[in-house]
């Protein structure tokens, strides 16, 4: 691929489309929505406004971190404060399907409400290719793809969506990453899916569920760090396997899995070879820093038949 081919093409996109108004880019932190970031920061500049979401469902430190790293790049992140709005949007859902929508629809009407006060007229999103496929095959609804599935964000949200890397697979958006020199904690980033913690989250998402599976990935991402697996991170079941207290009483406790997966593009995976050792350290981990749990699980499931999240 010819990254400054591509880049040069793109900048020029979003400027011929932008024009004089204004773009907010939604960053999430991802190489892609970073990516998208800096293509707009080369095109538009100071026409760019950029916006991380903080929905409540990132990982550990990570709406800071973003912001920091940002920063030294001298582009300023804004941080909007939505954890209420989508956790009221969860409430009472249980169903996978639901729970995408509901937070599709969060995300598009929290950024709505920020474009409009911000009298931008674009939002500049980092969808890439295997979104819109598996969208369009129906396999499940990613947030970020909206006229695929048959949403006109013009008139449904008020805004047009510029996706400048919609035709790329992870491996050129990280090539991209590194030719636009981003650091490495960016290009080489762990995908992380746009509902966040909320596709690790089996059941309803409430504040209290979502710091179980915050720790719990925290636990996994840093006893797999090192390893070549393309993602790693832990899922809180809805089920509340029966456990047995220190002093011999029944309870119920919530089940974890581990979930580690080889895969070159996110369309098919493998499950990562882990050795014991290191799975009982997960294991011993998970039950000493989150004492409700009283099943710890490993998903050995390939893609397809899985998928790599859980909704
Ligand atoms: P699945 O679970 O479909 O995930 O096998 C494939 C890859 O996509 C990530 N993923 C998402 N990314 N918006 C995103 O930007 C989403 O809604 C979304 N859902 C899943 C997932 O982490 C994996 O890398």
């Amino acid at each position: 691929m010819d990254c400054k081919a591509f880049v040069l093409k793109q900048a020029e996109g979003i400027r011929r489309t932008v024009g004089d108004a204004t773009a907010i880019s939604a960053l999430s932190g991802g190489v892609d929505s970073s990516v998208v970031t800096v293509l707009g920061h080369l095109a538009i500049g100071k026409q760019m406004k950029v916006i991380f979401i903080d929905d409540g469902l990132m990982r550990q430190d990570e709406p800071q971190e973003v912001k920091g790293l940002f920063a030294k790049l001298g582009i300023q992140v804004r941080v909007l404060n939505a954890k209420k709005r989508f956790f009221d949007a969860f409430h009472g859902l249980t169903d996978p399907e639901e729970k995408r929508k509901a937070f599709r629809d969060t995300f598009y009407k929290v950024f709505g409400d920020a474009v409009k006060a911000s009298g931008a007229r674009f939002l500049l999103q980092g969808t890439i290719a295997p979104d819109i496929i598996e969208t369009k095959k129906g396999v499940k609804t990613q947030h970020n793809v909206l006229e695929q599935i048959g949403i006109d964000p013009e008139s449904g949200y008020g805004f047009g969506v510029v996706e400048p890397i919609k035709t790329l697979y992870k491996p050129d958006v990280r090539r991209v990453a590194r030719f636009l020199c981003l650091p490495p904690s960016i290009s080489q980033r762990m995908p992380f899916p746009g509902p966040g913690l909320s596709a690790r989250c089996m059941g309803e998402v409430t504040p209290p569920r979502i710091a179980i599976v915050r720790k719990a990935c925290l636990i996994v991402e840093q006893e797999m760090a090192g390893s070549k697996a393309f993602q790693t991170f832990g899922v809180l079941l809805a089920d509340r396997p029966t456990g047995i207290t220190k002093d011999g009483r029944r309870r119920e406790g919530d089940a974890i899995a581990i979930r580690c997966v080889d895969s070159k593009n996110a369309v098919t995976a493998q499950a990562t070879k882990i050795s014991w050792a290191r799975l009982v350290r997960m294991r011993d981990r998970i039950l000493k820093e989150i004492p409700t749990v009283t099943k710890v699980l490993c998903d050995l499931t390939p893609k397809p038949p899985s998928t790599i999240e859980y909704i």
